[in-house]
């Protein structure tokens, strides 16, 4: 309870919080020492007020309370640190966190037994544990602040602080390593860690169950780790190699000292780096790895199998139910699934049910780990034999490449799965499973058949006559309201998209389906998912979105909100969406002039939801998936106006997309206020994305460390603009286009917002109408040249007399933003 200066404190103790947290407090608000010591809600608080040390109780956990370090300044209770991990406190107002007899720093239980304790030898008869405002908690000497006992930054749990370490100590063999939280309600140590190579390699692994690798940074090279190209781009960090006769680590500092940033294992098995964004109010995901959540290895345990597509990713195989269903239910899959039915194999065969075990089809599978290929085994019913003969063996495949089985439990399973090694497998099950299946039941069931394709046929008729009244009274209603939006009922949706059965696609905001009329009207259902808004509130903003149309904005023709169901009706785009045609289909790539044309549409856009709507809009998701394309290739943007429709809850929506943010300007993540510059970055990513028809981050096989943008800003300044573009165009491209194209791309990608063009500026430029100068290279892309910034976008105007009218008049319209504040000169 005592505080050494009690008196000084207790009036401070009566403010709120944060008063408290910028209070000059006498530095014993942040130490532990031999006279004093925590229990209950007490706690010590950094001298700045960054980092708070105390009991706590994690997510939804009902009374088992930790030990830890926490953000001082995040409103949302966020640990980074526990000290006891494994042995939770349950009440902690009898507990008690202090400086023991021997110097430790030791946490006592209810029934004063040491549950956890720093357990080092101090030379000092009086130590002391005193939190830092880097969130690393020492215990030393009182008198002597070089003599440190013990740290924990030593002793990372699953969060690397900037200034924390992960290393290996060669002389212990110790490893710091971060280790995922079980779930999220429970700190214990997890399946997944990080580690630096223990071979001594400068590189670092992201492990499962301390053996098996399934990420590496790649090694060092001094600036950036091979595997992360995007590095390159990293505007927020600088990491550091150290590695002598006793030691190697990679540690990281933060360049801007008032960003809070944390990098986690997180309880998912990827490694995440996240900025706390202060204006939202929420952690704000910016860089993970692996990229998806199936490439964890055996992220869903032993026969459970891992979907990349649909929520929730994990699922047991049929036959299968989850080993801990409260474990599931908390994100935690490691324990797997186990089997229903015992099979019959190795069981003696007097059971009344003894029929042998059968094998269930699975196609699109992603093999699972640790195939023993049989040779010599010619035929798949060989293969199946062969399986069937030995009780350990629960799975075969048989194709070209011959027979492979599988013993025991199966681990890392993917299903739907497209890489190049899918493959059909056949899963070994107790004939009961497979029951409901079996057609070899005769006549019997030949009756059932014909008896239900009856009954199906008399419920067709009658549905079809229901639809059809249904369908003609939608058509009357989406045509007697014209312009204006239709209000559709929830039902004629369901039906008009049979059961939102055919899905076009999903994104931040919620699935895509498509849906027909019989007068074959054909349009695009968006199905929001979290919408807090209010009807009234909701119905407005999208009776404005509404109103909002021009020939690159997709339209808008309707929506339903029925309760929580929200929805919204969109004209179809029968082409899709733009990075459906530049990544995902080889044959036909697009030729140069469709590419310009919708690099422009697409700017038109823009400019049109930043300049001329009534409010300014900011799309804030602007990438290839959200461009879509019409019959005729013209660009529309998709979802404009859902960030503001989402409110709060669009910064979920960002930390929810998975994978690298590779569009997201740098002011998302270093928490400056949002303006339409951000806009103006993404679509310099994405016009990058245009001219070379592949994903920035992926271009690493030519350009060695090629982020690409980097090697754009190089090769403008070379003067080789040829080798950006996409090589199946074969070099058929109008190279002064190109050359415009990548010049305003990496103008609209510069760190600094006031440097980027406005939308309505990358009209005109793509134009042709306005000439622009040799952009600099961004800041975060400079690596090694260091040439002279010059940051004035525009020097002169085209001579083409008509072209000046055309942009006078454009910019006339343009009656909010100026053109004079981004030129600068
Ligand atoms: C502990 O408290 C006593 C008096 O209560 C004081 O004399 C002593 O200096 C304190 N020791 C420490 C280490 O604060
Ligand atoms: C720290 O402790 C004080 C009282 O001891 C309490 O009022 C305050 O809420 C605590 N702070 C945190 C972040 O728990
Ligand atoms: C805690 O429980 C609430 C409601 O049951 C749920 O919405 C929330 O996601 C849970 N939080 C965690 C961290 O599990
Ligand atoms: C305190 O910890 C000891 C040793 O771990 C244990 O035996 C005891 O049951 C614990 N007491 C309580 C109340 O949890
Ligand atoms: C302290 O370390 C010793 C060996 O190094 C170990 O046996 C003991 O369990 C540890 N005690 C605690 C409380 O962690
Ligand atoms: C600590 O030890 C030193 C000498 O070993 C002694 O002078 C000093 O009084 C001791 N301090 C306390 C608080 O016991
Ligand atoms: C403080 O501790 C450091 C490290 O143990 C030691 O080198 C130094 O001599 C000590 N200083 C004093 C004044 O005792
Ligand atoms: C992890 O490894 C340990 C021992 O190496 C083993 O007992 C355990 O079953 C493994 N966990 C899983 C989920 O496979
Ligand atoms: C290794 O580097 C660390 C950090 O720079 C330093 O503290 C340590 O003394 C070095 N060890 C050796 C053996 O050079
Ligand atoms: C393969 O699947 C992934 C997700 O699982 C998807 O992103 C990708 O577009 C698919 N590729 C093809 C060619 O269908
Ligand atoms: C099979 O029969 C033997 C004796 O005939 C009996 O002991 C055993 O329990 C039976 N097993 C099953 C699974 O019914
Ligand atoms: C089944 O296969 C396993 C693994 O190869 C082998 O160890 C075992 O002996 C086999 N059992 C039989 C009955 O063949």
């Amino acid at each position: 309870m005592a505080f050494p200066r009690t008196k000084c404190l207790s009036p401070l103790l009566l403010l709120p919080f944060f008063a408290l947290l910028h209070a000059n407090l006498s530095s014993a608000a942040d130490t532990i020492s031999a006279n004093s010591s925590l229990s209950g809600n007490q706690n010590i608080t950094s001298s700045g007020g960054n980092f708070v040390l105390g009991f706590f109780k994690p997510g939804n956990s009902s009374n088992r309370y930790y030990v830890g370090i926490w953000y001082g300044k995040v409103s949302l209770l966020t640990s980074v640190w526990v000290a006891n991990r494994e042995i939770p406190i349950t009440d902690p107002a009898t507990a008690e966190l202090k400086i023991s007899a021997d110097g430790n720093l030791v946490l006592l239980n209810q029934s004063k037994a040491i549950i956890w304790s720093t357990n080092v030898t101090a030379s000092s008869n009086s130590t002391v544990a005193v939190i830092s405002d880097s969130g690393n908690l020492q215990l030393r000497d009182e008198s002597n602040v070089s003599r440190v006992y013990w740290q924990s930054f030593d002793f990372p749990t699953d969060t690397w602080l900037p200034g924390g370490k992960i290393g290996l100590n060669k002389l212990t063999n110790e490893n710091q390593r971060l280790t995922n939280w079980k779930n999220s309600d429970n700190p214990a140590p997890g399946i997944f860690s990080l580690e630096i190579d223990p071979k001594g390699t400068s590189q670092y692994f992201v492990i499962w169950n301390m053996t098996k690798s399934y990420w590496s940074s790649g090694t060092w090279n001094g600036q950036i780790f091979s595997g992360v190209p995007e590095m390159t781009a990293n505007y927020i960090y600088d990491f550091e190699y150290v590695s002598n006769a006793s030691e190697n680590y990679f540690t990281y500092s933060v360049k801007d000292k008032n960003v809070i940033s944390r990098f986690v294992m997180d309880v998912s098995g990827q490694i995440k780096q996240y900025t706390w964004l202060d204006n939202m109010q929420q952690w704000i995901l910016f860089w993970s790895q692996p990229r998806q959540q199936c490439q964890v290895y055996s992220y869903c345990g032993s026969f459970g199998s891992c979907n990349e597509i649909s929520q929730p990713y994990c699922n047991c195989v049929q036959g299968f139910s989850a080993k801990s269903q409260s474990d599931w239910d908390l994100g935690d899959q490691s324990a797997g699934c186990t089997r229903n039915t015992p099979l019959q194999c190795g069981r003696s065969s007097n059971s009344s049910n003894s029929e042998k075990d059968k094998f269930l089809t699975m196609s699109s599978m992603k093999p699972p780990v640790n195939p023993n290929t049989l040779a010599g085994v010619g035929s798949s019913e060989a293969c199946e034999l062969a399986c069937l003969n030995n009780c350990s063996c629960t799975a075969y495949s048989y194709s070209s490449g011959g027979c492979s089985v599988w013993y025991e439990d199966l681990l890392d399973l993917q299903d739907q799965y497209n890489g190049s090694n899918a493959s059909t497998l056949r899963l070994r099950l107790a004939a009961s499973e497979l029951q409901s299946s079996d057609s070899s039941k005769g006549k019997v069931t030949w009756i059932i058949v014909a008896s239900v394709a009856a009954a199906i046929a008399c419920v067709a008729i009658i549905w079809l006559v229901i639809w059809r009244r249904r369908s003609r009274r939608m058509i009357q209603e989406t045509k007697a309201v014209g312009g204006a939006l239709v209000p559709f009922r929830y039902s004629d949706l369901q039906h008009a998209t049979k059961n939102f059965s055919d899905k076009l696609g999903s994104g931040g905001f919620g699935s895509v389906f498509k849906g027909s009329l019989p007068d074959s009207t054909v349009f695009a259902v968006k199905k929001l998912e979290g919408v807090r808004q209010g009807e009234k509130q909701f119905r407005s903003e999208v009776s404005t979105i509404g109103t909002i149309q021009h020939v690159n904005l997709v339209r808008l023709l309707g929506f339903c909100s029925e309760g929580t169901r929200k929805l919204l009706v969109y004209e179809f785009m029968p082409k899709g969406s733009l990075d459906t045609q530049l990544f995902h289909s080889p044959s036909t790539a697009l030729d140069w002039k469709t590419r310009y044309q919708i690099a422009i549409g697409t700017a038109r856009g823009l400019a049109y939801l930043h300049e001329q709507c009534r409010d300014c809009i900011i799309h804030c998701d602007i990438k290839p998936e959200n461009i879509l394309l019409d019959d005729s290739f013209v660009p529309k943007v998709a979802d404009f106006g859902l960030a503001k429709l989402m409110g709060r809850d669009f910064s979920r929506v960002l930390t929810t997309m998975r994978g690298t943010r590779g569009y997201l300007a740098p002011e998302w993540i270093t928490g400056v206020a949002i303006t339409a510059k951000a806009d103006v970055y993404s679509y310099g990513m994405t016009l990058m994305e245009i001219v070379s028809g592949r994903r920035n981050l992926e271009q690493t096989e030519e350009g060695g460390t090629g982020f690409f943008p980097t090697l754009v800003a190089s090769k403008l300044i070379e003067g080789d603009v040829e080798s950006l573009l996409d090589q199946r165009l074969g070099g058929e491209a109008n190279m002064e286009e190109l050359e415009r194209a990548c010049k305003v791309a990496c103008w609209c990608i510069q760190d600094d917002e006031s440097s980027r063009p406005t939308m309505g500026h990358v009209v005109q430029v793509l134009e042709g109408f306005l000439e622009v100068n040799m952009p600099p290279i961004p800041r975060s892309l400079r690596v090694i040249s260091e040439t002279s910034e010059n940051i004035n976008f525009f020097y002169n105007f085209s001579s083409n007399p008509s072209s000046q009218t055309r942009s006078a008049t454009s910019s006339s319209s343009n009656t909010k933003s100026s053109t004079s504040n981004s030129s600068g000169a």
